[in-house]
């Protein structure tokens, strides 16, 4: 099945690669010695992605490695049914199946790597004591709860499907939220993460960004199982993980 799944893939493969120059020589003929393993399929969506998912040094890909399954696998869905657009990629998962886009979201989920350091903090002292204060402790007369109450106390994620907000480049955090905020990026219904990004001005947007891109990330970013308190919002019903999780390890 799932050879029969890559040949029908390789097109749409090749057309994001021929303008990755060095993706395109190591692709373009692979050998049939080449094993058909996970990593090798996966080379498509890592020449976007960095190298195993881990992001790109300086890039606006988001790293995919070691996010939730869930999370992943629900993010394939939105991108498919156009809740969440990404030029050059939107594609690759049409032909798809959804125990495919799992498989995949599981295969990007198991790989623990290590994050680089993060990027110098680019504003002021004050923007980031709002920002940290924004993440913590959220902002009671403005009705933002803190970041933390949904995405964990470390900022890693939470089992199966809340994603972690740190090793994020910080243009793609200000590109998330406006996209929340302008409806381009949306979650399943009730869209908890819309209703907080919607109530984030543009100087919050900026330093919850600034705060959370300059922050490390700890040696174990694993997502947590649970978070210590209910959700302060109702959000989506898929963050429960889909059907097709149950026995997955993570
Ligand atoms: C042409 C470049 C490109 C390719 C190829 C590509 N992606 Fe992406 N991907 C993106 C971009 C850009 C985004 C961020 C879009 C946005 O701004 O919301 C993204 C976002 C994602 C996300 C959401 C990450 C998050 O933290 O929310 C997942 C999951 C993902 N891609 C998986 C894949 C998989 C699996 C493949 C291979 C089948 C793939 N991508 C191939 C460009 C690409
Ligand atoms: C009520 C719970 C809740 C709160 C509070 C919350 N979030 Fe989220 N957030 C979510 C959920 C759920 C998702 C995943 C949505 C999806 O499946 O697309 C998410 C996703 C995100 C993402 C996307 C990550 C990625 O890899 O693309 C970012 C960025 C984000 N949140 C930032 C924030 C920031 C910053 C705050 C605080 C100002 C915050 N969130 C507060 C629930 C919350």
């Amino acid at each position: 099945m799932f050879p029969e799944i890559l040949s029908r893939l390789r097109p749409w493969l090749m057309a994001p690669l021929l303008c990755a120059a060095s993706a395109t020589t190591a692709l373009a003929a692979p050998p049939r010695t080449v094993p058909d393993t996970m990593a090798q399929r996966m080379l498509v969506c890592t020449a976007c992605h960095g190298i195993e998912g881990r992001a790109t040094p300086d890039g606006y890909f988001p790293r995919i490695a070691g996010k939730p399954a869930g999370y992943l696998y629900n993010q394939l869905l939105h991108f498919k049914a156009g809740r969440r657009q990404a030029v050059g990629m939107t594609a690759l998962l049409d032909p798809l199946t959804d125990a495919y886009l799992m498989e995949m979201a599981q295969y990007f989920a198991a790989l623990d790597l290590p994050y680089p350091a993060p990027a110098a903090p680019v504003a002021d002292a004050a923007t980031l004591r709002r920002g940290e204060q924004l993440v913590k402790v959220g902002d009671a007369a403005r009705q933002i709860p803190s970041c933390n109450s949904c995405h964990g106390d470390r900022m890693t994620g939470v089992q199966p499907a809340i994603p972690g907000l740190l090793g994020l480049p910080r243009d793609y955090l200000i590109s998330q939220l406006g996209g929340w905020q302008t409806g381009l990026r949306r979650a399943t219904a009730p869209d908890c993460m819309a209703t907080v990004a919607r109530r984030l001005s543009g100087p919050d947007v900026t330093a919850v960004a600034a705060w959370l891109a300059a922050q490390p990330v700890p040696a174990d970013a694993k997502p947590v199982d649970r978070l210590p308190a209910p959700l302060p919002l109702e959000c989506g019903h898929d963050l429960q993980g889909p059907a097709a999780m149950k026995g997955a390890t993570r």
